[in-house]
């Protein structure tokens, strides 16, 4: 792509930059995957990963969309991840930089915690979990969340990690719709200098839950907890005990076995476990890694989201160390004690790659330049965005305060789903403030009318994807329908994938994300569903019915407004609004609770009795409502 073509604002990548990047010419790459996918992606795979067995196949596509990648390959990811560093230097590298909320510190070198990972395997597989079983992870964001993970891997048991912002009625409704049998938690969370107290709510949901046979503890924050005798024990005391063998070994799986299922929201009813795989995830999370944040072994690499959320599990847990790459992690708030508590850390482990969310950047450019002009954030060289479309007034800030004008910006665009990056530019590509840029190399990505033909350019769209990709999640666990319905029926005469979300696409090919068009709401980055926050509402007895809708916020990208009808003989109260905030936030998370309520006699209905959420956001933002002709009254 030429220069002179380019329209708007551009930011073109220095020389420099573009001669030491993994792939410095983008548009070669992309027309060689292009030209072949499964040659592409084979040829990645033989070469930046070890396989117990090769495959037969890359890409097995007869019985789409349940596609299968690396066909009949054996391999575990904790065996790229751990296994295989431990023959090389990189044995001896800080895989992990763990700093608390209180400033206590802690590093892994991957020697160090594939140590740990052995001992928890071993620990877990004396209670009786092996391959194919489920284990819920309910944690703060601490090391042992990552070993957890990389135990279950080990041992091809699925993990299926609870966000640790959630609350008890969330962590029920996935330990029963997971069969787990195994709960791994905390006692508590350091978060803005308070503790959450995992371990009373775990056992809140776990007194419920059917199927956990086993607790496990680590103590973190160290305040009483009740401990279940025969069914609760401490971390620390089952990795004192002989089972806690350091000699452990690592499961042999076949590349299409489930690694881990993540619940996250959809349109309707219950959330939906996304499932991914041991060997097309790998190969995909960890290329995206390696050539977007163009990862080199000095790196200190820093993803400041949570482990609990697809970033954390891709970005903070599998790539970097199937890289080998050192990572920094961090426990608590962005602004405690004060808002220069990332700068202090960027300065202090020399962060040279930071990934985050728009809804951070924008949070800490409220307090103003001056908190990160006090310190040295010359070490970073990339940085990230994900989770929302980025504002350019954001972008531009990140860059000139935070990047000093010499750091691209890469914003990832993708999903739970995808398992990896898919629209987002390399760092040799140039940059458009607010544009996730194009398809990663093989990605193809398109912009549709209702029938599937190419919007013009600026007009907005469907986005949809139409080609397949080895970190594609494999089905939703247990519901292979579901699957092929949410994700697959729209444009399925075309065999392609549809995200749920609305595009443009301009006149240079790049991509501007617009938002969600389905009742998936994105509070602060964070993936909330509409239906899951109603019945919370509606499980308070003074309520009979309930609407959300997101309300766009400055700040947190969109904050959450309920509207309720109250049950006969409830009143209306300032009082009882707080209430049913307070229950929300009780029940679900403290991050899933309304900012607004409004009680109310009627909600808007179409003749079939469906909620139209579209109207109740026109009103609440002063817009016109549009077409009322399906209103039921
Ligand atoms: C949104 C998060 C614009 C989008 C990795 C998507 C984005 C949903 C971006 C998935 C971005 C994510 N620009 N929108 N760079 N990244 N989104 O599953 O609506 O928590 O469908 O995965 O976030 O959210 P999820």
């Amino acid at each position: 792509m030429s220069d002179q073509k380019m329209t708007g604002d551009v930011y073109y990548p220095s020389p420099e930059i573009v001669q030491s990047a993994h792939i410095p010419d983008f548009d070669a790459v992309h027309a060689e995957a292009t030209a072949d996918l499964p040659g592409f992606w084979g040829k990645i795979a033989s070469a930046d990963f070890e396989w117990y067995k090769p495959w037969r196949k890359v890409l097995d596509d007869s019985n789409a969309p349940f596609y299968k990648w690396f066909v009949d390959a054996k391999v575990n990811i904790v065996h790229n991840a751990l296994d295989r560093h431990m023959r090389t230097a990189t044995r001896n590298k800080a895989a992990l930089i763990f700093e608390g909320e209180k400033g206590d510190t802690r590093t892994y070198t991957y020697q160090q915690l594939n140590h740990e990972v052995c001992k928890f395997a071993s620990v877990i597989r004396s209670m009786g979990v092996s391959k194919g079983d489920r284990v819920t992870i309910y944690m703060g964001r601490i090391p042992e969340l990552m070993i957890a993970m990389l135990a279950c891997a080990k041992v091809g048991a699925m993990h299926s990690v609870v966000y640790g912002g959630f609350s008890t009625e969330a962590l029920l409704s996935r330990i029963d719709d997971s069969d787990s049998k195994l709960l791994i938690t905390c006692d508590g969370a350091w978060l803005r200098g308070k503790i959450i107290k995992l371990k009373d709510i775990a056992n809140g949901a776990v007194d419920r839950a059917g199927t956990i046979q086993n607790v496990i503890c680590v103590k973190r924050t160290g305040h009483e907890v009740e401990m279940v005798p025969g069914r609760d024990h401490w971390y620390h005391d089952l990795m004192a005990l002989p089972i806690a063998s350091a000699d452990a070994e690592t499961e042999v799986m076949d590349a299409e076995d489930p690694l881990f299922i993540l619940y996250t929201s959809g349109t309707t009813g219950r959330p939906k476990a996304i499932l991914h795989t041991h060997g097309g995830y790998m190969v995909g999370s960890a290329t995206t890694l390696k050539w977007v944040f163009d990862i080199k072994p000095e790196d200190v690499w820093w993803c400041a989201a949570d482990p609990g959320w697809i970033t954390g599990h891709s970005y903070i847990v599998y790539s970097p160390l199937v890289n080998g790459a050192t990572s920094f992690m961090y426990e608590g708030a962005p602004t405690f004690p004060y808002p220069d508590r990332w700068w202090k850390m960027v300065e202090k482990y020399k962060i040279t790659i930071l990934y985050t969310a728009p809804t951070a950047i924008r949070g800490l450019m409220r307090f103003g330049e001056s908190w990160p002009n006090r310190y040295d954030l010359s070490s970073l060289r990339l940085l990230g965005s994900v989770g929302e479309p980025i504002n350019p007034e954001a972008w531009k800030w990140y860059h000139r305060v935070i990047g000093a004008e010499k750091c691209p910006i890469m914003d990832t665009w993708w999903q739970t789903e995808t398992g990896n990056f898919m629209i987002t530019p390399l760092p040799s590509v140039p940059l458009k403030p607010g544009s996730a840029t194009r398809g990663f190399p093989g990605v193809q990505i398109d912009v549709v009318d209702e029938e599937g033909d190419p919007v013009a350019a600026n007009e907005e769209g469907f986005l949809v994807i139409k080609s397949p990709w080895p970190a594609m999640m494999r089905t939703l666990y247990q519901d292979p329908d579901r699957y092929v319905d949410v994700y697959w029926s729209r444009f399925s005469e075309q065999g392609w994938y549809l995200p749920g979300d609305s595009a443009k696409k301009d006149e240079d090919g790049y991509i501007w994300v617009i938002g969600r068009i389905d009742d998936v709401i994105k509070v602060s980055g964070y993936r909330l569903g509409t239906a899951e926050i109603e019945s919370a509402l509606v499980s308070h007895p003074a309520v009979a019915e309930s609407a959300v809708i997101g309300v766009p916020d400055e700040v947190r990208g969109n904050i959450i407004k309920a509207y309720c009808i109250l049950n006969a003989g409830a009143t209306a109260s300032e009082s009882l609004a707080e209430e049913l905030k307070a229950h929300v936030g009780t029940e679900m998370g403290p991050i899933a609770k309304p900012s607004m309520i409004e009680l109310v006699d009627s909600l808007p209905k179409t003749r079939s009795g469906k909620i139209m959420r579209r109207v109740l956001r026109a009103q609440t933002m002063g817009q016109d409502v549009g077409d009322l002709s399906t209103l039921a009254d």
